[in-house]
């Protein structure tokens, strides 16, 4: 048996920057409110011209991570992309990747479970590791989301929260078993599927009626994201916690043994309620949310650079990954670094 060790890690954002006050320029809001329920000041999203998509951005933030890791695209054995917002239906953007980075025929795998992308695909690559198939896996989360999001006043419960942004984690096979991903939570409740969700297109919406869909309804905005947000927060503090206690209990570990709990961040007040349900003090957690909003499935990989580029994460420490959103699906990941 081998274990999972993370050797490398990057992120990239658009280069524009939306503070909350652009906003107003679209809809009514404010950056008081905003802030008040949510924590966020600003987001990145890209812009026309700029170049970035979902597989670049991923691209970015790969080639940091490759550097830092020491490894060259051709060492990668596999990639595994999760993302909301591909470029196209598809193919996915995952084999996208390959190819800008020059990496071998090697397999794309692209896993589609939103805001709990990272958590999954984090759990699928460890356990192609775990098996011996592969040595050295790219694990992303890279999201465009800006250019789907309704700006009118209509769509204020949404659009403010998301933003865009890429980020990479390169897992390498290590004989130390102690060591690495120890354990993993993952669920799902499909019952709420259309609690947070983009209903078209889809294959159930045939593309012929769409057309005509759409001509007979002209104000139809079910392509834009939908999400019941009252709904959606009461479930998230409880499975956000429900995951995490499940990992902890499957490694014999309890919450103050937590050195860093890297939440999703979805809303600063999920993550403080579950930092207080847990008992974890401030330097055991956290939150970039305030500067990149939620960028769903890149939030975790961002924030796990961050932290560990500010120092706040050392070799033994125990690091939670955490995760809750569209599907309804949620998870949690336990490493010792
Ligand atoms: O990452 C994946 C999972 N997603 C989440 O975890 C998100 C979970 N949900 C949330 O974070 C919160 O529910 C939101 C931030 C989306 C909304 O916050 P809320 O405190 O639940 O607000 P609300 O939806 O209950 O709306 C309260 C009021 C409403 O006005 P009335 O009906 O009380 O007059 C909304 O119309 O705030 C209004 N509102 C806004 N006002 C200013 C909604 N959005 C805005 C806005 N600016 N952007």
């Amino acid at each position: 048996m081998y274990s999972s060790k993370v050797i490398g890690l990057g992120k990239y954002v658009p280069e524009r920057t939306v503070p909350n006050e652009e906003l107003t320029r679209y809809m009514e809001t404010s950056d008081a409110w905003i802030r008040e329920r949510t924590g966020i000041e600003e987001r990145h999203w890209v812009e026309e011209g700029d170049g970035n998509t979902t597989s670049t951005m991923a691209a970015k933030a790969s080639k940091i991570a490759l550097e830092r890791a020491g490894l060259k695209p051709k060492d990668i054995d596999f990639i595994v992309f999760a993302t909301l917002s591909p470029e196209h239906y598809f193919p996915g953007s995952g084999v996208l990747l390959q190819e800008q980075l020059g990496c071998d025929t090697i397999g794309a795998l692209d896993v589609r479970n939103q805001c709990s992308g990272f958590v999954y695909a984090t759990a699928v690559a460890d356990q192609f590791i775990r098996s011996g198939m592969y040595k050295n896996i790219l694990v992303v989360g890279s999201e465009v989301q800006s250019t789907g999001l309704d700006l009118s006043t209509r769509g204020r419960g949404v659009a403010v929260i998301f933003g865009d942004g890429a980020g990479a984690m390169i897992l390498t096979r290590d004989k130390d078993t102690s060591r690495g991903y120890l354990a993993h939570s993952l669920h799902s409740e499909g019952k709420y599927a259309m609690e947070l969700a983009v209903k078209t297109p889809g294959s159930s919406f045939p593309s012929a009626k769409l057309v005509e869909f759409l001509k007979e309804n002209p104000e139809d905005i079910s392509h834009y994201p939908y999400m019941n947000g009252n709904f959606v927060f009461k479930h998230a503090v409880v499975r956000f916690q429900e995951a995490i206690v499940e990992v902890l209990t499957k490694a014999g570990l309890s919450p103050s043994e937590v050195d860093l709990l890297i939440p999703h961040q979805a809303n600063l007040r999920i993550s403080q309620f579950v930092q207080r349900q847990l008992g974890l003090r401030d330097d055991q957690i956290f939150n970039n949310i305030q500067k990149y909003g939620n960028t769903t499935a890149a939030s975790i990989p961002i924030a796990l650079t961050e932290a560990w580029e500010a120092g706040r994460i050392k070799e033994g420490d125990i690091v939670l990954q955490a995760a809750f959103g569209s599907g309804f699906t949620w998870g949690a990941n336990l490493i010792k670094w």
